[in-house]
């Protein structure tokens, strides 16, 4: 397995949640970490938490606008000096039927989950042309396979990165670029909201089982490339 550490690596939604779990993962195997997230005070809070591991940088910046995305990852550059790991972990999800939702409903589900992929990753590919290859660990979900009622948008992101990751996969794969999709169910965490996981989470997965499986897939040696991986509760709830 390859070493990770002095590798500069940018996670985002990296204030809570699975973002967070990875950058600590990281941080501990000796990898620079950037992080963003929309809030300057929970990016800040982050800092001062997890930059006692290692060194972290974090910029608050939303992903969805592709300006403030261009502004993240120059900041990134002044900062780290550089890029070799992308690890898109920002995303949510509006849960409505299809007749019920909105259009900004909709728009919020692609334009975070699907279009802020893009633009993170069309800003890091730049990045790797430069150093001669990296790495991009997209973060799915089940739902990028399995559709369910209410879940129309959220599906229509989910199932769009898929496509959107294998296809550039083989885009880049020949200019030392991988691609991995990881696809967790159910992960014990503040996803749809703060009062959305109540009771027992301990059939769910760890955020911090996700970051295991993130590094290992980036601690491969070069020659081999993890491209598609699913996660799940062992347990689920009957
Ligand atoms: N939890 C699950 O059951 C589950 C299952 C499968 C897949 N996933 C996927 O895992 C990823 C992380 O989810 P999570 O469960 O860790 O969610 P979470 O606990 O809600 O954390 C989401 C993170 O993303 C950030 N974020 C949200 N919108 C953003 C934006 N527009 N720009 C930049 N950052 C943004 C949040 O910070 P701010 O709010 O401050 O912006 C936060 O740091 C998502 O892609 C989700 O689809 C989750």
């Amino acid at each position: 397995m390859e070493s990770l550490s002095g590798k500069i690596a940018a996670v985002t939604g990296g204030t809570r949640g699975i973002g967070r779990a990875i950058a600590e993962r990281l941080l501990r195997d000796g990898v620079k970490v950037a992080i963003c997230g929309r809030g300057r005070d929970s990016v800040e809070r982050a800092v001062d938490e997890l930059g006692k591991i290692g060194p972290l940088f974090g910029y608050p910046a939303d992903v969805s606008q592709p300006e403030a995305v261009a502004d993240f990852f120059h900041a990134v550059d002044e900062a780290l000096g550089g890029l070799d790991i992308l690890v898109n972990n920002a995303g949510a999800g509006v849960f409505r039927k299809t007749g019920e939702m909105t259009i900004a409903e909709w728009r919020h589900n692609i334009d975070l989950n699907l279009n802020g992929v893009f633009y993170c990753s069309r800003e890091a590919l730049a990045r790797f042309r430069q150093r001669g290859g990296g790495h991009i660990v997209n973060i799915s979900s089940l739902a990028g396979k399995n559709p369910f009622s209410g879940g129309a948008g959220y599906n229509a992101s989910k199932f769009g990165l898929n496509g959107f990751s294998e296809a550039m996969l083989l885009d880049h794969r020949h200019d030392n670029v991988r691609v991995c999709s990881i696809a967790p169910g159910s992960v014990a965490t503040e996803f749809g909201g703060p009062s959305h996981r109540q009771g027992d989470v301990s059939w769910m997965i760890a955020p911090e089982d996700v970051a295991e499986v993130v590094a290992l897939v980036l601690r491969m040696p070069a020659r081999t490339m993890v491209s598609y991986l699913e996660m799940r509760p062992a347990r689920p709830k009957k």
